[in-house]
């Protein structure tokens, strides 16, 4: 201890040496550099942040270690004019969160259960594999030009960018910390707006993200405060959800009226709805651009874009000539009423357990299916974890195959109502050609048929194949709409039939 003490008291006489010397050179951001903080005068214009800044952890940094450039901007005769850079790069932030960081950063290729798992390539498993009539049901939408598993957060950008399918602007929000901050505002002389051209309008965003963060864009501050070191959100998208409907629309004893009134469980929850919800982004079958959380289940989905979007959200199918829903990756409205939530379980839980690290409980940051967790644990790995421990007193491996069990019935229910909604196509499509062949027949019950493969794909596309957990994290809810699915996408089937005779 006497020896690091020593090491810092050096290390800041060499920084004062230096800054001595070169007295008109910007301090390095990484240097504890003590005499800045009493060059700091900060506080006569952020007197908020300083106050904020100074009650907590971070007490004891620099405001120039994540500002580089801020004396400058301090002492300028217009401070808006020598603007300083906001660091929002991890390695900062790992530079003193060794652990953290490292964890964050991990990304092992591997599988986990049968849906799971982290693929090398993400090429290497198409959601197809899954779900072999999917580009049949989803025909026309760019989704069937490559649509993968996921691979680790520390490829987010990455894997966004080298993906064949259209990109644009509002989809930046989940992908790069800047485009979220400064989402709506304007960002190094771009207007972070789904105004004008969004998909030139992403290629300009990419150019101005550094060169470090080009693979994993998403940095600590999409979840901590930087001065306050607490919890936090940073996506509009979900703070003007959180705005119109509070915080868990679904439970209403739960329910805050903001992120900063919400309890410790929902907050661990909103950290990943930043991302991990359905939401509409970029042009739709109308062309228009939105950035639109809807903070609703599946199966309220339906009428929500009927009123606010006429149904024009996403795009037109290639086959049935008819308006769907394409859903994102709806894992926490789907957790919503699910007995884990109530139970008191959040995300967090089950996918950042604490991992104890030289007699340190410290958060594990490896954001990863809880099966490789496990696995890691009965093996005795580094990084391993049974958090499910915390409610169940049977053996990890005994759980893990439950899961499995668990799982494999979703899947089998939901290749029943893929095959449904194939036929269902199939049917639409055949009384739309007999229209256009000259043949008289019953619109009503065709739009009907129309309206009843809407309910049927909107369950199973945004239940089984965008939520990323095969039914594990709300198996009740997924096989009641799965049923649901069913028997509309039949009934659709055969009213569709029924109007040609
Ligand atoms: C004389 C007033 C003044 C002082 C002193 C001052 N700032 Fe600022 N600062 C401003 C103004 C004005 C802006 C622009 C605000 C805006 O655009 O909303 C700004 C903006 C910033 C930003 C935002 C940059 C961005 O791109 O979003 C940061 C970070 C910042 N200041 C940090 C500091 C730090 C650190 C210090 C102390 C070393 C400091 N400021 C001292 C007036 C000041
Ligand atoms: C550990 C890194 C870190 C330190 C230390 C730090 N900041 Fe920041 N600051 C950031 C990041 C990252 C952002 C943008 C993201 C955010 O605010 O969530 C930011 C944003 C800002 C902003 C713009 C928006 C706002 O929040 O009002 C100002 C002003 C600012 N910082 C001032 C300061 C001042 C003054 C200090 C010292 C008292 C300081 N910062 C210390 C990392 C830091
Ligand atoms: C120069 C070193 C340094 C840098 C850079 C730094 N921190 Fe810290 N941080 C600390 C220290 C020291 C503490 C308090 C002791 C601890 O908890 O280990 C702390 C505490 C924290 C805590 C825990 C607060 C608590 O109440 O338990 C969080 C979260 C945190 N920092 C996040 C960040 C993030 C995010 C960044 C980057 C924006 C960052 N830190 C950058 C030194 C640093
Ligand atoms: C997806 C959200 C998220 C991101 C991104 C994130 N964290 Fe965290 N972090 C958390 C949560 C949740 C906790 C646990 C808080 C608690 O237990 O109260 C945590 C805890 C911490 C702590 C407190 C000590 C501990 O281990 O419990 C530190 C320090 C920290 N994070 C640093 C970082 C750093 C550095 C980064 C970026 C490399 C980062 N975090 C990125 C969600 C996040
Ligand atoms: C800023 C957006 C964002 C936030 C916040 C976020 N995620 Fe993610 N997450 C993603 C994206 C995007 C992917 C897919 C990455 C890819 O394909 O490369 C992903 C992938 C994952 C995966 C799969 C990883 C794998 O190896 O297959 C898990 C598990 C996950 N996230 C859990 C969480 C949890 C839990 C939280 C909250 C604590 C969270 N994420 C917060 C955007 C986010
Ligand atoms: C009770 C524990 C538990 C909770 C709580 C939980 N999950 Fe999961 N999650 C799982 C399991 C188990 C899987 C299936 C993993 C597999 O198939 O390998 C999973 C799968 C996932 C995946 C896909 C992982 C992959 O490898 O592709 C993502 C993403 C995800 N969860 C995000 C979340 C989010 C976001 C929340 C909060 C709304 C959440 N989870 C809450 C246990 C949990
Ligand atoms: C906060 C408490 C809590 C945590 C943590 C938790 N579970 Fe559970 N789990 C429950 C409850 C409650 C049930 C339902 C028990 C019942 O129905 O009697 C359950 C049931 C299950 C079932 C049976 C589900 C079915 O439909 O057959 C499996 C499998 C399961 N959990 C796996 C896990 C795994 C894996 C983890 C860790 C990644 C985990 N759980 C973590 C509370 C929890």
């Amino acid at each position: 201890m006497l020896h690091r003490k020593l090491m810092f008291f050096s290390s800041a006489m060499l920084v004062a040496i230096t800054w001595a010397v070169m007295a008109s050179v910007q301090p390095d951001a990484a240097q504890p550099t003590s005499n800045n903080a009493q060059q700091e005068q900060c506080a006569d214009c952020h007197s908020e942040v300083v106050d904020v800044f100074k009650q907590h952890a971070h007490a004891g940094l620099n405001c120039s270690q994540c500002h580089p450039n801020a004396l400058a901007h301090q002492n300028a005769d217009d401070p808006t004019e020598v603007l300083p850079v906001v660091d929002f790069r991890s390695e900062t932030c790992g530079s003193c969160h060794k652990f953290q960081y490292d964890t964050y950063m991990t990304s092992e290729p591997g599988t986990a259960g049968e849906f799971g798992g982290t693929p090398a390539d993400p090429k290497e498993h198409p959601k197809t594999k899954d779900f072999p009539l999917y580009n049949k049901i989803v025909a026309g939408h760019g989704f069937t030009r490559e649509y993968n598993e996921d691979r680790a957060h520390r490829y987010i950008l990455r894997d966004h960018i080298d993906i064949k399918r259209g990109k644009n602007l509002a989809c930046l929000n989940c992908k790069s910390t800047h485009v979220a901050y400064y989402w709506g505002k304007e960002w190094k002389g771009l207007e972070l707006t789904t105004d004008g051209d969004v998909v030139a309008k992403w290629q300009e965003a990419i150019k101005r993200i550094p060169q470090e963060m080009q693979d994993y864009g998403v940095s600590c501050a999409h979840c901590h405060n930087p001065h306050s070191t607490q919890l936090q959100i940073i996506n509009k998208g979900l703070i003007n959800a959180i705005e119109r409907r509070g915080v868990n629309p679904y439970w209403k004893e739960r329910n805050a009226p903001s992120f900063a009134k919400a309890d410790k469980q929902q907050k661990e929850i909103l950290l990943c709805a930043q991302c991990h919800v359905e939401y509409v982004c970029g042009p739709g079958a109308d062309k228009k651009a939105r950035f639109d959380f809807s903070w609703r289940k599946a199966r309220d989905l339906h009428d929500y874009y009927m009123e606010r979007h006429k149904y024009q959200q996403d795009w037109v199918h290639e086959i049935i000539g008819e308006p769907l829903i394409k859903s994102q990756h709806p894992e926490v409205e789907t957790f919503w009423e699910s007995k884990y939530e109530r139970a008191g379980a959040s995300c967090v839980t089950c996918h950042m357990p604490k991992v104890n690290v030289n007699g340190r409980w410290l958060t594990s940051h490896w954001l990863v299916s809880p099966l490789r967790y496990i696995d890691k644990y009965v093996k005795g790995d580094r990084l391993g974890a049974y958090p499910c421990g915390q409610c169940h007193n049977i053996s990890p491996q005994n759980l893990r195959e439950q899961v499995l069990r668990v799982q494999r019935h979703v899947n089998e229910a939901q290749k029943r109502v893929q095959q449904a909604l194939s036929d269902s196509i199939d049917a639409i499509s055949a009384a739309k050609q007999a229209k256009a062949g000259g043949r008289t027949i019953n619109d009503e019950q065709l739009q009907k048929a129309i309206r009843l493969h809407q309910l049927a794909h909107v369950r199973w596309e945004n239940l089984v194949v965008s939520e990323n957990s095969m039914g594990f994290h709300n198996p009740e809810e997924v096989m009641k709409e799965l049923n649901e699915a069913m028997d509309y996408a039949r009934q659709a089937q055969l009213l569709a039939m029924q109007a040609v005779r």
